[in-house]
């Protein structure tokens, strides 16, 4: 991933100013007297990433006709909170999931220790509360409650692999909690920040949630099928940690759930579990109705937009939604 690799086509007439301004303010941010610190903001940030998120919330904001130049630096900076809160999780989850790879780089745990890429995500979310300091306390509240909701997430996710307890239900709850809030807040806070009404909250907050589930059932479609050096990050990682998503699901309830219920229970440690699972999720059609369900949460999300008044901003938040199935065909 090259640097600020948004790659919607819209986005760099849109966005190349303010997403070039975000860049600055987030190294700015990231700054340390600790060389450690510096490092790792640095190999994170600077490796890219696809800077979805903080293109979201810029894009909110000129949806929503906030443009006054007074504005302007608070939603560079809520832009920077919300991949700040992103990039702290990555951090944590990669030590969490023991990946080899992040943004195509060594993870930074494997580099630096785990200590030294624990406290580089405190640190991200210690700036990001310095930040929030300057904003109205309702972005407060927003971005505590999501940071509850995906430590909440990941944690369920644990939860359900430990007992076993898979359902539709539980993975909901799992992608909702630790993807889908975050998506909601980017779109939601430039909105909180100039105090606009609920219903436009409500539908921010429909289009960042169904965006959010069905960029998280692509992801989880891409740990099964993806190849891992174009992905930036490994494969397979879900299966071996006894995490079922949405086309595994799918097969536990088909004439294979035998067989996927004991790959799941060991894990998938033997050799050619993980390329059974997806020949079965590919033949039974388990992958295609998973494709299914992500493009109707993406239409749901784009749909969600009509009350905001047209713009290409707008009409580029609701493509990027609907282009989410496109990564994984
Ligand atoms: C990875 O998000 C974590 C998930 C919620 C699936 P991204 O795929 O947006 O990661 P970067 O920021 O581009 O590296
Ligand atoms: C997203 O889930 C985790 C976070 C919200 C931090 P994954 O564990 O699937 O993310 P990747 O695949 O490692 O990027
Ligand atoms: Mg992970
Ligand atoms: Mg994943």
């Amino acid at each position: 991933m090259s640097k600020a690799s948004v790659s919607k086509a819209a986005l760099p007439t849109l966005l190349a100013q303010p997403l070039q301004a975000f860049e600055l303010r987030l190294r700015e941010v990231l700054r340390s007297k600790v060389e450690f610190i510096e490092i790792i903001g640095e190999d994170l940030v600077g490796a890219g990433g696809k800077r979805f998120r903080p293109a979201l919330t810029l894009l909110s904001a000129r949806a929503l006709g906030i443009t006054e130049a007074t504005l302007e630096p608070l939603v560079c900076d809520l832009a920077v909170c919300v991949e700040l809160l992103h990039s702290a999780s990555l951090l944590h989850d990669d030590l969490i999931d023991d990946a080899e790879t992040r943004r195509g780089k060594e993870a930074a745990f494997r580099k630096y220790g785990n200590a030294v890429s624990v406290f580089a995500g405190d640190f991200m979310l210690a700036r990001l509360l310095g930040l929030l300091a300057n904003m109205p306390s309702s972005l407060t509240r927003e971005f505590s409650e999501t940071a509850a909701n995906i430590c909440e997430g990941d944690v369920f996710q644990f939860q359900v692999a430990a007992y076993g307890d898979y359902s539709f239900e539980n993975y909901l709850e799992i992608i909702t909690a630790k993807t889908a809030v975050l998506f909601a807040t980017a779109v939601r806070s430039p909105a909180l920040l100039a105090g606009l009404e609920p219903e436009i909250l409500e539908a921010l907050s429909l289009y960042g949630l169904e965006y959010g589930r069905a960029f998280q059932i692509q992801d989880d479609l891409l740990d099964l099928i993806a190849d891992p050096k174009v992905l930036g990050k490994p494969v397979g990682g879900d299966l071996r940690e006894g995490k079922a998503t949405l086309p595994i699901l799918h097969l536990l309830e088909g004439e294979y759930k035998e067989e996927v219920r004991d790959i799941l229970d060991r894990r998938a440690k033997l050799e050619g579990d993980v390329s059974r699972v997806v020949n079965l999720m590919r033949s039974t059609g388990a992958l295609e109705r998973s494709l299914d369900e992500l493009g109707t949460r993406a239409r749901r999300a784009a749909d969600a937009l009509k009350i905001l008044a047209p713009s290409p901003s707008r009409q580029a938040l609701e493509d990027f939604a609907l282009e989410a199935a496109q990564r994984v065909l």
